[in-house]
Formats: structure tokens, C-alpha cells, sequence
């Protein structure tokens, strides 16, 4: 009676899976937030209790993605009912595909800004444009672009076609051919920048700075903000994970692809950190910069740099290509629920997200140029889709996501679909999705939820 295959088709092999989950968890959040909140937290410190956080909030709750992604082997809201009716708990539950198609959509649409950026970047590194500037220039430069939307409407609109594109060829030939090619692209890339970081002469500086435990800086807040980056990184809480899981095959372990999943973002999160503090130490620049890290702080160091120039283009590719792969999973939900739904063509889907997605981006790339003042990171459009999608809405679908699969769901069902070899370790996961996982993610809405009251 369960499906071995989804309407939408098929990952190619047990690894593409992975490939596909990582090209989603693998994102701006690695390469943008996480280098800057580890910066402004403390370093070391920080990275250990994030770590600590994937292993005990974000591999279980993904776990439980993962098992009704594959069991429902439909987009989040018809998947989650269809695992609700099985164990005859309320379809309601669907609401939470509801809320996670609603969120993906709208991290998409500033998303799509940070890409038109990037897109600028790539060229402008390319040529050279920033070679030399100090600080002031390249922040000029940045505020600059933050509030000319004409010359972002380009890269915004490629950004969207390309992922649409990506969707509406469908699984195997949009989805599966794109990881397969755009994931070993990056990992080629990031390690041409580890070896150039660690040439710089301050590769030891900055593995001091990633990994140095000083127990005086933890604080409640950098907890929070690590729980927090910890579920943002592994994609959870919107059903990015339970869709791409539809597509995985029956006999494929759970724990084992989460594992690797968990593993290699962090591998790649810690790599990142690794190619980018070297560079920002080497031209004597602050880590803890904040948000303006990449497009401030970094250029500077590529300005100054021997080959500053080829790493620059390097560096904002491998940023692009991170922000792509994540943004197909960010729209993949919707696409495949209005194919459902509707009974349409996957191109068809994909046209209309396409449109609606362009439209709201365009407003956000407008929002900037309204701004009363230059502080780019004050509140506009984009830092309150932003806000509410990271801090609130993926916190509170991840909470009913374990609220539904810890206690709703019935242990014969959990259990025979992880298929784990140990009781041990099902009883470890069962633990973790009903108490942790709910109680963390229960914090940090709360926090977060008080934060802009
Ligand atoms: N995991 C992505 C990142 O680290 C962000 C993301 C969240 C992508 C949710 C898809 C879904 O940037
Ligand atoms: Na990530």
C-alpha cells in the first residue's frame, strides 16, 4: 500500500539525495550568516555549542522530515495528511505544510535579492572595479547598490528564471541534474579557496579563532542565536528536507543520509570559515563585522590580495551557486502541491510561483531605495521577511513538525520507517523529538517572538 515511487518522480541514486538535501542546507546561512554570528559570538565558543545543538535539535528533527517526506511521498501538505489519516490523527496537521510552503516562498524572495547582489559582485570582481579600495570605498559601493534596484533587476530576474527553469524540467531532469552538476562545482571552488587561505599566513589564526573554547562567553543570547543558526543551516522547518525525501528511495537508511547531510554542512560551514577569516586576518579587518562581512569586509581583503581579483570572482561564485541550489528547495514544496492540486504541468507551476516570486522580490529590491537612512540592515521589507521567516515562522513549523511526529504520530509508524539498527538509538531519537527538540524551538520562538515586542 505505500507508494515506492512519488508522482513527481525520483532521485537517480541514494547519493543524489544527499547531494540535493545538502545543496539545500548549504546556503547563505553558511556563508553569510555563519561566519558573522561566530564572529560576533565569541568564536570557538559559539561553534561548539551550534555543533552541539546540530547533533541534539537538528539531526532528529530532521529525522522526522525525512520519515514523513518519504512515507507521504507528496509535497509537505499532502504528505503530512496522508501520515495524520494513517494513524487517524487529525488532517489539520496539514496546516503545517500550509504555513511551511507560505515561509519558503517568502525566504525566497529576499533570497533572490541577496543573489541579485552576488550576481553584481561576480562581475564587478572580475573587472577589477573595487581593486585597492579600503573600507569606506567598498561600504560606499554596497549602500550604493543597496538602493539602485535598476541595476539589481537583471540579476534578480536571471536569479528567478534559472530556478524556475530548474523546477520545471522536474526531478530527474531539473533537480537531479542540477545538484549533480553544481555540487561538485562547489566543493571544487571552496577548496581552490582553502588553499589559497591557507597560504595567506594566517591560517593558524583563524583555526584559534573557529575552534578556541572560553567557557566566559557563553551567553544565554549566543545560545539562542546558535540553536537558532542550527536549524536555519540544515533547512528544517519548512518542509524543504520532507520534500526533497519524497523523491528518495524506500529501502535508502534515514539515520544514514541525515547523518551525512548533518556532517557535511557543518564540514562545509567550518570550510568556509576556514577559507574566509585567513583572508579578512591577512588584511588586518574586524571578523565580527556583521551582516556586511561579505560584501564589505571581504572585498577589501580581495582588493589588497596577490590574484585578489580571480579569488573575488571565485569566492561570489561559489556564493551563487550555494544560494541557488537552496533556493530550487525553497520553491520545489509549492511547485509540486499546485502540480497536485491542480493537476498541471510542472512548467505551468513553476510559470505562476515564477511570476508571483519575481513580483515580490522586485518589491523588495525597491524597499531599499525608500529607506530613510543607509543602515542597510534597519528595518525594511527584506529585514522583515527576513525576521519573521528565520525567527519565527521556521521555529514555529519546525515545533509542530516534532509536536506532530513525537506525539501524534504512533511509534509503530516512526519506528518502522527510521528502521534504525539500534533500540537504542530510536529510543535516543524518540526523546529528542519529544521533549528537545520541542522545548528548544519553544524557546526560541518565544525569544524571538518577545524580541520585537
Ligand atoms: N539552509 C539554508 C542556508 O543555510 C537556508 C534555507 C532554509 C534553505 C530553509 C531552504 C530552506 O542558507
Ligand atoms: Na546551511
Amino acid at each position: 500500500m505505500q507508494r515506492t515511487t512519488s508522482i513527481h518522480g525520483r532521485w537517480s541514486h541514494r547519493w543524489v539525495f544527499i547531494l540535493a538535501a545538502l545543496g539545500s542546507s548549504v546556503g547563505l546561512g553558511n556563508i553569510w550568516k555563519f561566519p558573522y554570528i561566530t564572529g560576533e559570538n565569541g568564536g570557538g565558543t559559539f561553534v561548539l555549542i551550534y555543533l552541539l545543538c546540530v547533533v541534539l535539535i537538528g539531526l532528529p528533527l530532521m529525522m522526522a522530515e525525512v520519515l514523513i517526506g518519504r512515507r507521504g511521498r507528496l509535497s509537505p501538505v499532502n504528505a503530512i495528511a496522508l501520515c495524520a489519516r494513517e494513524t487517524s490523527v487529525s488532517p489539520r496537521w496539514q496546516l503545517l505544510g500550509w504555513l511551511g510552503m507560505l515561509t519558503g516562498f517568502l525566504i525566497f524572495s529576499f533570497y533572490s535579492v541577496v543573489a541579485a547582489w552576488i550576481l553584481h559582485y561576480i562581475p564587478a570582481m572580475a573587472k577589477g572595479v573595487l581593486a585597492g579600495a579600503g573600507i569606506q570605498q567598498t561600504s560606499r559601493y554596497f549602500e550604493a547598490l543597496l538602493v539602485s534596484p535598476e541595476r539589481l533587476i537583471l540579476g534578480h530576474s536571471a536569479f528567478v528564471g534559472v530556478v524556475m527553469t530548474v523546477l520545471a524540467l522536474g526531478v530527474r531532469r531539473g533537480l537531479d541534474r542540477a545538484v549533480r552538476i553544481m555540487m561538485p562545482a562547489l566543493f571544487f571552488l571552496l577548496l581552490l579557496l582553502l588553499i589559497y587561505a591557507a597560504n595567506t599566513g594566517y591560517f593558524k589564526h583563524a583555526l584559534v579563532y573557529l575552534f578556541h573554547f572560553d567557557l566566559e562567553k557563553v551567553t544565554p543570547q549566543s545560545v539562542l542565536v546558535a540553536m537558532g543558526h542550527a536549524f536555519f543551516t540544515l533547512s528544517l522547518g519548512m518542509g524543504a528536507i520532507m520534500m526533497y525525501s519524497a523523491y528518495m528511495g524506500r529501502r535508502d537508511s534515514i539515520g544514514r543520509s541525515v547523518l551525512w547531510i548533518g556532517l557535511l554542512d557543518t564540514l562545509i560551514a567550518l570550510m568556509i570559515g576556514l577559507a574566509i577569516f585567513p583572508i579578512v586576518f591577512a588584511s588586518q579587518l574586524d571578523p565580527a563585522s556583521g551582516p556586511g562581512l561579505v560584501f564589505i569586509t571581504l572585498p577589501v581583503a580581495f582588493a589588497q590580495m596577490p590574484a585578489g581579483q580571480v579569488l573575488g570572482f571565485v569566492f561570489f561564485i561559489l556564493v551563487g551557486l550555494t544560494a541557488l541550489t537552496s533556493a530550487i528547495s525553497l520553491m520545489e514544496p509549492v511547485t509540486a502541491w499546485t502540480v497536485e492540486r491542480f493537476k498541471v504541468m510542472r512548467w505551468q507551476a513553476a510559470l505562476i510561483w515564477g511570476v508571483l516570486a519575481w513580483l515580490l522580490g522586485l518589491a523588495v529590491l525597491v524597499s531599499f531605495e525608500t529607506m530613510s537612512s543607509l543602515r542597510f540592515f534597519s528595518r525594511n521589507l527584506f529585514d522583515w521577511l527576513n525576521y519573521f521567516t528565520s525567527n519565527l515562522f521556521l521555529p514555529l513549523g519546525g515545533l509542530g513538525l516534532a509536536i506532530f511526529v513525537g506525539w501524534k504520530l504512533s511509534r509503530r509508524v516512526t519506528e518502522s520507517e527510521l528502521h534504525l539498527q539500534q533500540t537504542w538509538l530510536y529510543l535516543a531519537w524518540y526523546f529528542a523529538i519529544r521533549y528537545l527538540v520541542p522545548a528548544a524551538l519553544g524557546i526560541i520562538f518565544v525569544a524571538n517572538l518577545y524580541n520585537i515586542i
